[in-house]
């Protein structure tokens, strides 16, 4: 059966709750899916990975929330090519942060790219400032990144 992997960055869970409400769509599609709420690299490159969703939220002044900073970490000490992975990401923030909004996601994009990784359509940004409940943006995304990106293995 196919593999879904996502991978979550979160610091007070909103982002993890988000994966654990879009889970069951990937499982409509046709997909295992597993949520990494403590991801490391090795999660990242075993299997090898060809489909992830990223979800992750900004912290500090554009951080990484903290647990996904070994993996990161880890990601850019190894330099491991990344060539054949293609994704989805969904960032979290705040746009009263206004000169790091997104920031994580958007450096997560960005470094995933940079070793080689597709990612499959745009980027989701979820503003926290116009949008209470995360899951009510997210789910409708996933649906659609789930047909547009013809992902249903169902
Ligand atoms: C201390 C703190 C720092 C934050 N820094 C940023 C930031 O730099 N940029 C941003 O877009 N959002 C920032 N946020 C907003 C969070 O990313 C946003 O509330 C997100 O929904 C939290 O998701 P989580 O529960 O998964 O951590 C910050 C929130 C807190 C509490």
């Amino acid at each position: 059966m196919s593999l879904v992997k996502i991978f979550v960055g979160t610091m007070y869970g909103g982002a993890l709750d988000v994966a654990e409400q879009v889970q069951p769509l990937f499982e409509n599609a046709g997909y295992d899916v597993v949520v990494f709420d403590q991801p490391t690299l090795a999660d990242l490159l075993d299997t090898p990975t060809e489909l992830a969703l990223f979800c992750t939220s900004t912290t500090g002044s554009g951080d990484f929330p903290g647990n996904l900073t070994a993996m990161l970490h880890d990601l850019q000490k190894m330099s491991p090519s990344l060539v054949g992975l293609r994704y989805g990401l969904i960032a979290l923030g705040d746009s009263s942060y206004v000169d790091s909004f997104c920031g994580a996601g958007r450096a997560l994009d960005e470094l995933l790219q940079g070793f080689g990784a597709q990612r499959l359509g745009e980027r989701l940004e979820i503003d926290a400032m116009e949008t209470f409940m995360a899951d009510d943006v997210a789910i409708p995304w996933v649906e659609s990144w789930i047909v547009d990106q013809q992902l249903s293995v169902a």
